[in-house]
């Protein structure tokens, strides 16, 4: 079932945060709803209840351009025929403001991103409340960044700008914005950190204290480029050196001050990237699609319940669908 990302953010908010996971094809959306329902082995298990969670499918410009953007929305079409139990939003991820008008219009978006983060202050206002004002005329609800994250989004390439607190408050009341991504330390992609930096929760804290009660705030660059995956893909023929993420304990810390969604991307290409490569190293006679492709859609799934379980939405869909009602 599709819903908005409002909606699952009303029983999330300060008690756990919802995944929001990035997806470019099938065996990924495959892996992503399994994972989401708890199911781990065959097409056949039953939804484990206890993992079960509700979570945020989210399509990139450029997974969209990657074929032809139909194509993802027929496959996730299909995905919410095959798995009904599942509860989740269909998300723009970084939009433009012509991606946002293109999915708002398409009718099969329940929440789109306006990131005009890399404007000024006045100009990103300006973009995001048309954006707002267009959404919702459809029911559709707005995420908006402001500050800098620092890397790469998309094809912008920027330094770091935290988010300041009082231009939070600001900016969320000029636009009425559902919901805000914030820049407190994470940054796109494998190689987020040099050293032992993490998150700054006393810049969450105080952008959490100066913006209207419950408001829902999002971090981008969340991946926890886990030492394990990387390994695994420096094994079996990879260089990723020295790359780093965001320490998985501190995403309920964040949860409790007000971050609702937290994105990751990262990750999963990590998964797909080290079953590939042990895949076709260890059988080089090999050259079917599908035995990787099989791999990868359980492995997938088990990294997906395992996010959950540290993001804290695991075992919550049951209570999120009474909420819905
Ligand atoms: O924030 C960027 C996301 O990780 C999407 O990446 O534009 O390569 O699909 P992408
Ligand atoms: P990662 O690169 O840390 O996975 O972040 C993804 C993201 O923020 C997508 O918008
Ligand atoms: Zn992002």
């Amino acid at each position: 079932m599709i819903v908005t990302t409002k909606d699952l953010f009303q029983h999330a908010y300060g008690k756990y945060a919802i995944g929001a996971y990035n997806i470019n094809n099938l065996e990924q959306i495959v892996g992503l709803f399994r994972g989401n329902l708890g199911k781990t082995v065959k097409n056949e298990d039953p939804t484990d209840s206890g993992k079960s969670a509700p979570f945020i499918i989210q399509i990139s410009r450029g997974a969209r351009s990657y074929t032809d953007k139909r194509f993802l929305e027929g496959l996730i079409r299909s995905a919410d025929v095959v798995f009904p139990e599942a509860v989740f939003a269909v998300h723009l991820d970084h939009g433009t403001e012509d991606a946002c008008y293109d999915c708002i219009d398409s009718g099969f978006y329940s929440s789109v991103m306006i990131d005009a983060s890399h404007e000024e202050f006045a100009k990103n206002i300006e973009i995001t409340k048309r954006v707002v004002d267009k959404a919702r005329a459809k029911g559709i609800v707005v995420e908006a960044e402001l500050g800098q994250l620092g890397g790469v989004e998309e094809d912008i390439v920027g330094s770091v700008k935290l988010t300041d607190p009082a231009q939070a408050a600001e900016f969320i009341e000029k636009t009425g914005v559902d919901s805000l991504a914030v820049a407190i330390g994470t940054s796109h992609g494998a190689f987020k950190f040099s050293g032992k930096q993490g998150l700054h929760f006393d810049v969450l804290e105080k952008i959490q204290q100066a913006v209207p009660k419950n408001f829902p705030l999002v971090m981008h660059g969340s991946s926890s480029v886990p030492k394990e995956w990387v390994a695994r893909i420096n094994n079996a023929g990879g260089k990723l050196k020295d790359a780093s993420g965001v320490d998985e304990g501190q995403y309920l810390p964040a949860a409790k001050l007000g971050v609702t969604k937290i994105n990751i991307d990262t990750d999963g290409r990590l998964v797909w990237c080290a079953i590939h490569r042990e895949h076709f190293r260890d059988k080089p006679e090999d050259f079917d699609l599908r035995p990787a492709g099989k791999v990868f859609m359980e492995a997938y799934s088990a990294y997906i319940i395992h996010k959950n379980s540290v993001l804290g939405s695991s075992g919550q869909l049951e209570d999120v669908r009474k909420s819905l009602k």
